[in-house]
């Protein structure tokens, strides 16, 4: 199957990241939120991040004009009717993604592949709530979406093979690399990976051992690192990693992924990471 139309549900981080991706790779795209403030601010930020490349020399004017002509902005989820592949990237909660893919099921035609880029929930348990469960799975883009090469392809347990081939020949032209899992496995395979890294990385800084910045540099020098973990958890969002880190928790009971009270209280402080101006550093 040759994806012609996409549809992305959700413009925060990692939506209007891939609907961005899309328009670039030359798809005509809708991205969709739930509030024109929303909806704004996503136009907003991804227009000025084309309006540097063309500063920078990277793109031209026209170059990025196309792509913002083929990127449309929606609070409307029924425009998903007439799209062959719909991307979900809302907040990493079981029961708002069950919701979202429930109206999707209803809203587009049956042959409609529905993905989710959750970090860490069960692909099985979103495709529960549809009456197509071989057509829901897992993509999950890295951020920055039109920068980070990989997409992990995450199966659900009654994920079709014909599916997984569209989503990986979808990934594909979107000039990514698509890995696929060969089971259901909650964060795929770099965010669980990872996770014990930034956990470790949060309980070092709340022991007092060093500060961010030194243990960020310290990871790059010493482990070759080309980001430092408390960075990384920043660029993530806090809310987000601890979402997934107590996913992981909860499915794999095991300490390792156990999320530090630091990224609780930060949280409670309003510390976000880059989506709030302020986490491990500012900005
Ligand atoms: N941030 C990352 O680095 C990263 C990387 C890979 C995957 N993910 C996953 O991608 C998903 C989105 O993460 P994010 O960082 O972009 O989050 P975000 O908080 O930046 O954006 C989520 C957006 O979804 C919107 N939303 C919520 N409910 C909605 C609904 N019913 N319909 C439409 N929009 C809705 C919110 O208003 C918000 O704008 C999560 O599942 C997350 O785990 C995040």
């Amino acid at each position: 199957m040759e994806v012609k139309k996409p549809f992305v549900v959700g413009a925060g981080i990692m939506g209007a990241g891939v609907g961005q991706l899309c328009a670039q790779q030359g798809y005509d795209v809708t991205v969709v939120d739930i509030s024109d403030q929303l909806v704004e601010k996503a136009k907003g930020k991804v227009t000025a991040g084309l309006s540097r490349r063309v500063e920078s020399g990277k793109i031209t004017q026209d170059e990025m004009d196309a792509v913002l002509s083929r990127l449309n902005w929606s609070t409307d989820l029924e425009l998903a009717g007439d799209s062959d592949f719909v991307v979900e990237a809302i907040i990493e909660n079981i029961e708002s993604k069950k919701e979202v893919f429930q109206k999707l099921d209803s809203i587009c035609p049956p042959e409609t592949i529905l993905a989710t880029n959750t970090t860490a929930l069960s692909v099985s348990d979103i495709a529960l709530a549809t009456q197509r469960p071989d057509k829901v799975v897992g993509m999950h883009f890295f951020n920055p979406a039109v920068i980070m090469k990989l997409v992990e392809i995450i199966r659900g347990n009654q994920t079709s093979d014909e599916t997984i081939a569209a989503t990986k020949k979808f990934a594909e032209d979107l000039g990514k690399v698509p890995i696929t899992t060969a089971k259901e496995a909650p964060a795929g395979i770099v965010s669980r990976v990872l996770a014990g890294l930034l956990n470790e990385a949060a309980t070092v800084y709340a022991d007092g051992i060093a500060s961010a910045g030194d243990i960020d540099e310290a990871m790059k020098l010493g482990a070759g690192l080309p980001m430092g973990p408390l960075a990384l958890i920043d660029m993530i969002g806090l809310d987000i990693h601890l979402a997934k880190m107590e996913t992981l928790y909860g499915k794999l009971k095991d300490e390792r992924y156990k999320p530090p009270e630091i990224i609780r209280k930060m949280i409670a402080e309003g510390k976000l990471g880059k989506k709030s101006g302020e986490g491990f550093y500012k900005y």
